[in-house]
């Protein structure tokens, strides 16, 4: 990939002074986008995220910032409100004002081509953070997660609930039949896809055997797809689902539930239909997986209502993101450790994927508290300090 930047241009350091040599005196620019360099203090990166409603992505752009700030980068950090036009014109912004690199968490992976294309003719490199960006040539770098091991952990993480699994992954003594409804996240975010895959992988060959019955028949993505992963739009098909469904006097044992805002709606709907409050009440709460250890969802892991979720931890992800920048920043490639999951449509986008960890009421303090992920007191409060 030949990656041009302007770094170059700016930068001013007896290191580039060296590479530029190395290259033939040609700066910025040619294959291997070798040639920049410079001082970090000399450079802007731009970093869109994509909303601050979900308290993962206020972490993420802070933890972006803090750590590429540390680095001596200026940062210019944005958020859009999970509002596509807000973030186009965010980040054709940042282009406009002299951004040297950009990181940016899409919020419709497929729309932003247009910016991408006016980054790449003004050659800035374009690292894709967590959520891959689709139908564009103009993508160099993507830092995230193993997704699809996302969701055969939140599949595994249902079966374990349920006692299909021991917490060993060996067979449990639980039989079924189960009922259990799926959640899946939002189709324009490309990880919703390799969350629901990564899960059914895990439950297709349940429900095949009958251990577990999806009583709505709805096993479509397209069906049980929350748009820009809302939890009120989550607790509206949950409350749906179980109208339509469970009038009958049956009731949900499981819900596959691709991330804890949402497992937050689907618990309100089912809390409000009578179930629990929690998994070990008279009419004890349907097993709820999730994603992200959000820390109200935390605490209602702590209090025996939500049963798991995925732990990613963000703060690994953007030091990812950063050394992504610092590679670009001194015109290298930066490494991956994928070079062949995730296609964009266009081309192939060499990632970084970093590895999840799932978490139960029993390992809140190994993993989430002893790691400083949470403290002890923000566990049983349910709120960051
Ligand atoms: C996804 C991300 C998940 C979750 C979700 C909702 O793209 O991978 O971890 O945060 O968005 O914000």
């Amino acid at each position: 990939m030949a990656v041009r930047t302007r770094l170059g241009l700016t930068a001013t350091s007896a290191v580039l002074a060296l590479s530029l040599a190395a290259c033939g005196g040609e700066g910025a620019g040619g294959s291997g986008g070798a040639g920049s360099g410079g001082g970090a203090e000399d450079l802007t990166i731009g970093v869109s995220m994509p909303t601050q409603t979900s308290e993962r992505w206020i972490a993420d752009g802070n933890n972006v910032k803090e750590q590429l700030e540390a680095e001596g980068y200026s940062v210019d950090l944005q958020y859009a409100g999970d509002d596509i036009p807000t973030q186009s014109q965010q980040i054709d912004q940042m282009i406009t004002e002299g951004a040297d690199i950009l990181v940016i968490a899409a919020i419709d992976g497929t729309a932003l081509a247009g910016q991408l294309e006016n980054a790449a003719s003004n050659d800035i490199p374009v690292i894709a953070y967590d959520r891959l960006i689709r139908d564009s040539e103009n993508v160099n770098f993507y830092v995230t997660f193993d997704n699809f091991a996302v969701g055969v952990a939140q599949g595994t993480a249902l079966l374990t609930g349920l006692g299909v699994l021991n917490a060993d992954g060996s067979a449990g003594t639980a039989t079924g039949p189960f009922n259990i409804e799926l959640f899946a996240g939002s189709l324009d975010d490309n990880n919703a896809f390799f969350f629901f895959n990564g899960a059914m992988s895990v439950l297709q060959p349940k429900i095949d055997d009958g251990t577990l019955v999806v009583k709505s028949n709805q096993t479509d993505i397209e069906q049980a797809a929350i748009l820009r992963w809302q939890q009120e739009t989550a607790q509206r098909r949950m409350e749906d689902l179980l109208t339509s469904t469970y009038n009958d006097g049956s009731r949900v044992d499981g819900v596959l539930s691709p991330y804890d805002g949402i497992s937050r709606g689907i618990i309100t709907a089912l809390q409000n239909a009578g179930y629990g409050p929690t998994l070990d009440a008279a009419n004890p709460m349907p097993i709820v997986t999730g994603q992200d250890a959000e820390i109200a969802s935390v605490k209602l892991i702590a209090d025996g209502v939500q049963s798991s979720t995925i732990f990613k931890d963000t703060r690994l992800l953007a030091e990812q993101a950063v050394a992504a920048a610092a590679a670009f920043a001194e015109g290298n490639e930066p490494e991956a450790n994928d070079t062949e999951t995730y296609d964009n449509g266009v081309k192939v986008v060499p990632s970084y994927l970093l590895p999840v960890e799932t978490v139960f009421a029993d390992n809140i303090q190994s993993v989430l508290v002893d790691s400083g992920y949470w403290t002890a007191e923000e566990v049983a409060s349910g709120q960051s300090d």
